[in-house]
């Protein structure tokens, strides 16, 4: 039987995001704001530009990045468990050459084997411990010499990452670093800023990403409508053949 959103099926296997799942305004304004200066962009492409490529996006959302792909790849595929939010990535991308959105999840990915050059995965899935079931998907679909691309923010990094850990004092920024490590993945910390149209805007974001003790914690720290963010950019290639000896 084909999987589907119904009790069990891909859209089950979701990670709660309670940031775009229930407010995908507010989360707009947030993709809008961040990565001001196209730092995450431009050290991707260095890694591996997908110009001619075809590229998968897993948990795309409701498709924000999708646009920026399709200028240059060969084809692009957003892969959402999230329903509404694929039904708002079709409306967003509606008729552009090349581009398709699929319902699915990380771990049972709705392609085929050996038939994308690039997944791409942004705040989505990919968190560490856990998610091996969606890396043994992406090298599944991967061709060899095709790249995974974990992007993720750095809860290391001030001052972002402080108020993340202050949320979340479980999580463990060094145990994730190990695990991606262990799993063969190559990181860099990317440096980036995100920056608002005015102050109302970076607090409506703050106040669906924190709670509402660290969000005014975070508005009292930084007085304008920038805020210095660091990611992680994980990739891994996937191997070009085996070695016959
Ligand atoms: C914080 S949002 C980021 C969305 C998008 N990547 C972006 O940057 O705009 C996380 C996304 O991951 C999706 N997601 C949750 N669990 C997933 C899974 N198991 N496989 C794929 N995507 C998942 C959510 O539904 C949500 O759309």
């Amino acid at each position: 039987m084909a999987a589907s959103a119904s009790p069990g099926g891909w859209s089950s296997q979701a990670t709660p995001s309670p940031n775009i799942w229930h407010w995908p305004k507010i989360y707009e304004v947030e993709n809008r704001a961040q990565d001001a200066t196209g730092a995450i962009w431009r050290a991707l492409r260095s890694r591996h530009d997908w110009a001619g490529l075809d590229v998968v996006d897993v948990g795309c959302g409701d498709g924000f990045h999708l646009s920026l792909f399709a200028e240059t790849a060969r084809t692009v595929i957003g892969v959402e468990p999230h329903p509404p939010l694929a039904q708002r990535a079709r409306q967003r991308l509606g008729g552009t050459p090349g581009v398709d959105i699929r319902g699915g999840a990380a771990q049972q990915l709705p392609l085929a084997d050996r038939s994308a050059d690039l997944v791409h995965a942004r705040t989505a899935y990919f968190f560490g411990p856990g998610c091996e079931p969606g890396l043994a998907e992406a090298d599944r679909v991967l061709r060899p010499g095709g790249v995974l691309v974990v992007v993720d923010l750095d809860a290391a990094c001030s001052p972002y990452g402080d108020w993340m850990r202050l949320d979340a004092p479980q999580y463990d920024p060094g145990e994730v670093e190990a695990f991606f490590e262990q799993h063969g993945f190559d990181s860099i910390r990317v440096d980036t800023l995100w920056r608002f149209d005015d102050r109302a805007s970076m607090e409506s974001v703050l106040g669906i990403e924190f709670s509402a003790k660290v969000a005014q914690r975070a508005l009292a720290q930084l007085p304008g409508r920038t805020i210095p963010v660091g990611y992680r950019l994980r990739t891994r290639t996937k191997p070009a053949g085996v070695v016959v000896r």
